[in-house]
């Protein structure tokens, strides 16, 4: 036999890790556990317990508990307790708790490695080589920010208690993703881990035993999903960051809505692996064995949608079933096999209920012959074909080994094909063109977008999604503010009651002032103007009661209109940012020039002076995001790997506004400007105080080359139109700043599709201060960062 002929009849022996140290962790633990609250262990006879298993073999790994409603509180009340003395200590001294959790990962990693092998069912290649080393670097990292966090945030303060909820797959990458910035932050937790995966969120605690971090700071809980709605629910979170599935993701969005917690989800994905015909072909199929078959493809960025050009697909479907046919399934402790265990019983029944769905639908169904382990929780590499782009198959998650394929002809199509699902986590993008790579990259909806690769992480670059896929980012300056808000913003009192609204459907026969005669205004849709569907409209007065003239009552199809229109102009958000510079500047001057007018129509709600001072802030801030929008751009990461991590701060989209009913002109201004600079298109409800202003503000619009649909008005009954804007699905952002309950309404009607929601939370804002109502807290929120990764070198 040659020695090529060895080579290639050659087989992988079995390399079993050996568990025995972790085993033996486990058995000095009794392998039972409790909670870790304010820094002791929480064990009760009379508490409901649940086993842990090992998905490989079935076999009970330990014992935990099931954490009641009383338990969440104890651990919130501990948190909650231990956050002044937190807080009170220098940023160094925190800094140096986080670089000591991060050694001491590193010097039980192995331990680590195998314990979350054995509760997930994830390879022990993953686990050691890339679980365990992206959860110390995130430490690591997040120690930097404590350290540095007054000089990188100045002005900003911790949110407080953070509740956190997070999911199997990656059990403690997701910990660290969420413990790390929360605690650089100044913030104190609560963690509730996965109820399948508990286990090294407890080893997890002791190590914060072991490095004396003070009682309290870190609590942990375990539990199933009513100890996560516990923890949601509890009055004293402040924040919440959850990762998981949409499903939850909406119910927690809803749960939040009435109340001021902070919330980020980190949500399903689809993700689209594109691979055009220029890619080098080979290592596009090692990158979709990364993108698919990592972690047994429960991954929520996943590579899961296969998008191939036409012209490569017989070629490499070939390559890819090749490829497929040495996939190794078998036990995670073993070093040479490529596909370990599913997590638990019941995901591997919706992967199989999934496939089963799809082959029904009409989609081919291959599977390599490969050895399969004779007991534990396993399922093949599968590869489906010849299904429709709207079937079942493609569009849900599976989150199992399953890719789905199918082919595009032209970029464009790739781009439609990628866009085409209600996610947007992340993609990969296959091409040896840089040109080609860039501009589909820039194209597709995500939050992360890899070239020529998948899957790379870093605690340097944030992380999260687009759409469905949820809101907020992990990793970065950008995880940080997750976890952090503008001091003045914590302490802002609330919003005074409102006071009787001055515009009312007239009743009685009023006092027509002198210049009301003439001030009917329109409904202001796709640049134009428009009357309103309902055909009444309402009488609008000063305080005295005296008619200042009539505004259209907006309805339900207005609202509709508006936000079709509003999607239309998405060109605006591709111009250049010069080209919004310069119309923002041209509203400016537009506005200056009828500096008179403005001043004489607000005189009458809220006096000369107020008038003159609020018409001149307004043409000043408009000024101002003429010069912010060219300048608030993104950031080069450079993570430490080959590869460069490109953060743009992209639009969102259309983007709905509900006005404050204080300094209609102002108020309305401070919103719609940062929208439009950052490249969105607006829906606005102007203030219910005085909604004529929108009569003259389209005027200047209509003569200061904004492309029409830009910003849309329709006035009317706020909560009314309120409700219509923030359940629409083609509206993507909704920032409400008119009260405390349509702030709150806004939330919970918002949770269809996930929208972003930007609210004041029912507090007083100071819209003459440029510091709390201009600037950079308001563009981070008109904006999302997709990350872009760039490989270097042969
Ligand atoms: P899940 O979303 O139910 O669980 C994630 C976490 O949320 C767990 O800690 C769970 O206990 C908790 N939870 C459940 N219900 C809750 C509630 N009402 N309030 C607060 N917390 C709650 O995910 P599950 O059922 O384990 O998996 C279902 C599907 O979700 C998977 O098949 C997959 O498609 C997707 N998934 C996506 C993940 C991602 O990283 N995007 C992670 C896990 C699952």
């Amino acid at each position: 036999m040659s020695i090529v002929e060895t080579f290639v009849a050659m087989d992988y022996g079995s390399a079993p890790e050996d568990p025995r140290e972790t085993l033996a962790w486990l058995d000095a633990h009794g392998r039972s556990f409790g909670h870790f609250i304010g820094g002791k262990w929480h064990k009760s006879s009379s508490a409901q317990k649940f086993e842990t298993k090992d998905p490989s073999t079935g076999k009970v790994i330990a014992t935990v508990t099931q954490g009641s409603v009383e338990d969440v509180d104890a651990a919130v009340r501990a948190a909650r307790t231990a956050l002044p003395k937190w807080q009170a200590l220098t940023n160094n001294a925190r800094s140096r708790f986080l670089y000591a959790i991060a050694r001491h990962l590193q010097k039980h990693s192995r331990r680590l490695a195998v314990l979350e092998t054995i509760d997930n069912g994830k390879p022990i290649r993953e686990s050691r080589d890339l679980d365990i080393p992206l959860v110390v670097r995130h430490f690591y990292y997040h120690a930097g920010w404590a350290q540095i966090l007054d000089q990188a945030f100045p002005g900003y303060v911790p949110c407080g208690v953070a509740g956190q909820i997070i999911p199997w797959n990656f059990p403690l990458l997701m910990l660290s993703w969420k413990i790390a910035p929360a605690l650089a932050a100044g913030n104190t937790v609560v963690l509730k881990p996965a109820e399948f995966t508990p286990l090294t969120a407890l080893a997890f605690a002791e190590i914060c035993q072991d490095v004396g971090l003070p009682p309290g700071v870190v609590n942990i809980v375990t539990g199933d999903g009513s100890t996560g709605e516990a923890l949601v629910k509890h009055p004293d979170v402040d924040k919440i960051a959850f990762t998981g599935s949409t499903e939850v993701g909406r119910a927690i969005r809803k749960a939040t809505a009435d109340g001021h917690k902070k919330l980020s989800l980190e949500l399903g994905g689809k993700s689209p692996f594109v691979v055009f015909e220029d890619a080098d072909l080979d290592s596009a199929v090692e990158g979709l064995v990364d993108g698919i078959w990592l972690n047994q493809g429960q991954v929520c960025c996943a590579g899961s949608r296969l998008l191939m050009q036409e012209s490569v697909a017989a070629e490499l479907t070939e390559k890819i079933r090749e490829r497929m046919r040495n996939l190794r399934v078998g036990s995670p402790l073993d070093k040479s096999i490529d596909i370990g265990a599913i997590v638990a019983p019941v995901q591997l029944e919706r992967i199989q209920k999934l496939v089963k769905q799809g082959i029904e639908e009409g989609a081919e169904c291959w599977q390599p012959p490969c050895e399969m382990p004779a007991t534990g929780l396993f399922f093949p590499p599968t590869l489906l074909t010849n299904f429709h782009p709207s079937s079942t198959v493609a569009q849900q998650e599976i989150f199992g080994p399953v890719v789905v394929a199918m082919t595009f002809r032209t970029h464009r199509e790739a781009v439609e094909l990628a866009n085409n699902t209600t996610y947007g986590l992340a993609a990969s993008v296959w091409s040896e063109s840089i040109n080609v790579a860039l501009e589909v990259a820039a194209q597709i909806k995500a939050g992360v977008v890899w070239v020529n690769s998948t899957n790379l992480f870093d605690a340097s670059c944030g992380f999260g999604g687009y759409r469905e896929s949820g809101f907020g980012r992990e990793g970065g300056r950008e995880g940080m503010l997750e976890y952090l808000e503008p001091q003045w913003f914590k302490k802002a009192k609330a919003l005074p009651e409102k006071k009787s609204g001055h515009a009312t459907e007239a009743a009685e026969p009023p006092t027509v002032s002198e210049s009301a005669i003439d001030r009917t205004v329109k409904l202001y849709i796709g640049g134009k103007q428009s009357r309103p569907d309902s055909g009444y409209s309402i009488s609008v007065r000063d305080t005295h009661g005296k008619i200042l003239g009539e505004a259209p009552l907006g309805n339900r199809k207005d609202i509709r209109n508006a936000v079709e229109a509003a999607r239309k102009a998405s060109a605006w958000g591709k111009a250049t940012t010069h080209t919004r510079a310069q119309v923002l500047y041209y509203i400016a001057e537009n506005l200056s020039q009828r500096t008179d007018e403005l001043e004489r129509r607000l005189e009458a709600l809220v006096g000369r002076r107020q008038a003159k001072r609020e018409v001149a802030a307004a043409i000043e801030r408009i000024f101002s995001y003429a010069a912010w929008a060219d300048k608030y751009d993104g950031a080069v990461h450079s993570p430490p790997l080959r590869s460069i991590s490109i953060a743009m701060n992209e639009s969102i989209g259309a983007v709905g506004v509900i006005c404050p009913n204080e300094l209609p002109l102002l108020g309305l201004l401070s919103l719609v400007l940062p929208l439009i600079a950052a490249g969105n298109t607006v829906v606005a409800i102007p203030s219910e105080t005085y909604p004529l202003i929108i009569g003259d503000l389209y005027q200047i619009f209509e003569t200061s080359d904004l492309p029409g649909g830009t910003v849309n008005f329709v006035s009317g009954r706020t909560s009314e139109l309120a409700k219509t804007l923030a359940e629409h699905d083609d509206i993507d952002a909704i920032w409400c700043f008119s009260n405390a309950r349509d702030a709150a309404s806004v939330k919970l009607w918002s949770a269809g599709n996930l929208k972003q929601v930007f609210t004041h939370e029912g507090r007083q804002i100071d819209w003459y201060d440029a510091n709390q109502s201009e600037g950079r807290w308001f563009l981070q929120h008109a904006t999302q960062v997709k990350n872009v990764w760039v490989p270097y070198g042969e």
